[in-house]
């Protein structure tokens, strides 16, 4: 079988509130089988929800190891909650993984595809080998009116000229049909997002199309979730579209927060003031060391790229803005980091906290942390990176760097210590007991997700990019120095 798979990175975390008994299952005799095609992050998270919610799911993947995984009830990667969503499907019985298409072929009546679509090595565009390769191999083997589905995220056109590539290839000729379903999950609430989406998109040539998507989403549709239909390229747009309109919001307040830098006022002050109008709104405002992960920064790169292509560049030339402001947080962060050490990072002791791309991830793909960790080392920085769970894949990345097994292993005589993903872990952490272990007190917080007044009260001095510095509270004398800071908190910066 020449059938092919992306390399699976592994990744992520999931919290699903639902309960079997919560959702209404799918009438029977209108429930088509199910198969996923790819079971990286996106298909074993679809393949594991569909049979949650009542259909008979089989699961394809060319890397056996990961499918021996998956049917043992392992989650080859970090997402909270999925692997009880997996136990509770396969005990079931209507879920089960496989290597063999043909089997695949044979069972499925609605195919999913959800391969990935990674950034071509020396070009913006997205590399769409494993999704043609997963479409034509289907369709070789199919012999009956199915439906295949494109979850994964493609360039607009991408369905229409897979729809001709596979017309071409099969018996059934025309009869066969290619529909488009984005998805919209987050890592870290994966089965969440799968379970109850904001809204579902079908792409389709057909209402028999239409049809065959609703019975497969009818319980999710029975909640009331809004669904858009529509054709074939809106729905690939949807996606591109709604990736790169976060990018753009995230990079939106990192420039105010270079403009901040410049003047002295308060980046998340700002970001408050600008959220709590309704129509602009809190969320993906915050400010810090950007974007990153396996979707925002590949997405808005082969969204413009595609753009230039049709001849229409201009139309989305911004998102090249948007990346590139999001690529100088990071050179600022170091900027900052070498500038509160006094201007040279040589045999600095560093603790980075933090590698993954967010918090409840263990997805390192174009992660800032891991980056800013990387450079600081570059320096001569001697860099010790602690994360919660994405130590093993960021070794694999970046092996020359020290990893700690611990917070505290971590900051053992750091002369500055680094936030750089906002875990819990950290957010929580007593600055008291973090500064007994420290050299020095000086904490750079890149995501803007620690309290300055705590830090300061512990005698913290406390830097973030876009916000006041404070010359920090003395460490001798901590009592009187915390009354100081109460007495003076109309000059904190918030
Ligand atoms: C994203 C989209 O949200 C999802 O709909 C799509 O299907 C896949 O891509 P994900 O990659 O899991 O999901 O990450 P997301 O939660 O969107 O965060 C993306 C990045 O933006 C992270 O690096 C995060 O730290 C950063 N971010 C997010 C900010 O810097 N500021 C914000 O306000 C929000």
């Amino acid at each position: 079988m020449t059938f092919t798979l992306p390399p699976t990175s592994s990744n992520p975390s999931f919290n699903p509130s639902t309960s079997p008994s919560s959702d209404p299952s799918p009438t029977p005799e209108r429930a088509p089988r199910l198969t996923v095609i790819g079971t990286g992050y996106l298909g074993a998270t679809h393949a594991v929800s569909m049979a949650f919610l009542g259909y008979e799911v089989l699961g394809v993947d060319i890397d056996p190891r990961k499918i021996a995984l998956l049917n043992e009830g392992t989650v080859p990667f970090f997402e909270p909650g999925l692997p009880e969503k997996l136990e509770e499907a396969l005990a079931s019985g209507r879920l089960r993984f496989t290597t063999d298409l043909d089997e695949a072929a044979e069972f499925g009546d609605v195919h999913f595809v959800c391969v990935g679509t990674p950034q071509k090595l020396g070009s913006e565009a997205a590399d769409l080998r494993f999704v043609d390769s997963a479409f034509t191999e289907l369709a070789s083997r199919i012999t009956r009116k199915v439906l295949l589905v494109g979850k994964s995220t493609v360039p607009i056109g991408t369905a229409e000229r897979l729809t001709a590539l596979v017309q071409q290839i099969s018996p059934l000729g025309a009869e066969l049909e290619v529909a488009w379903n984005p998805e919209f999950l987050r890592e870290g609430f994966a089965v969440q997002d799968t379970l109850h989406p904001d809204r579902l998109v079908f792409g389709v040539s057909s209402p028999w199309a239409e049809d065959r998507l609703r019975a497969a989403f009818e319980p999710i549709l029975a909640e009331g979730t809004p669904l858009i239909v529509t054709d074939l390229a809106t729905a690939e747009l949807v996606k591109s579209a709604a990736n790169s309109f976060l990018a753009t919001k995230i990079s939106y307040i990192n420039a105010m927060s270079e403009v901040c830098e410049a003047t002295g006022a308060d980046v998340t002050q700002l970001a408050e003031a600008l959220g709590l109008d309704d129509r602009i709104g809190s969320k993906f405002l915050k400010p810090g060391l950007g974007f990153g992960g396996g979707c925002l920064p590949k997405d808005i790169r082969s969204f413009k790229h595609r753009a230039e292509e049709l001849g229409i560049g201009a139309a989305v030339a911004f998102l090249g803005e948007v990346d590139a402001i999001n690529i100088r947080r990071r050179l600022r962060t170091v900027a900052l980091i070498r500038q509160v050490v006094g201007g040279d990072l040589t045999g600095v002791r560093v603790a980075a906290l933090g590698a993954a791309f967010k918090p409840d991830s263990d997805d390192v793909r174009d992660a800032p942390a891991l980056d800013v960790a990387r450079m600081l080392y570059l320096e001569g920085a001697v860099v010790s990176v602690y994360d919660p769970e994405a130590a093993v894949n960021a070794h694999r990345v970046y092996p020359d760097l020290e990893y700690a097994s611990t917070l505290d292993q971590a900051l053992a005589d750091a002369d500055v210590t680094v936030l750089l993903t906002e875990w819990e872990e950290f957010r929580t952490a007593d600055p008291v007991e973090m500064g007994a272990r420290v050299r020095s007190r000086t904490v750079v917080d890149t995501r803007n997700a620690l309290s300055p007044d705590r830090f300061r009260a512990a005698g913290w001095d406390y830097w973030a990019l876009g916000r006041p510095h404070t010359a920090p509270v003395p460490v001798s004398n901590r009592s009187e120095s915390v009354l100081a800071t109460l007495d003076k908190s109309a000059d904190l910066p918030c």
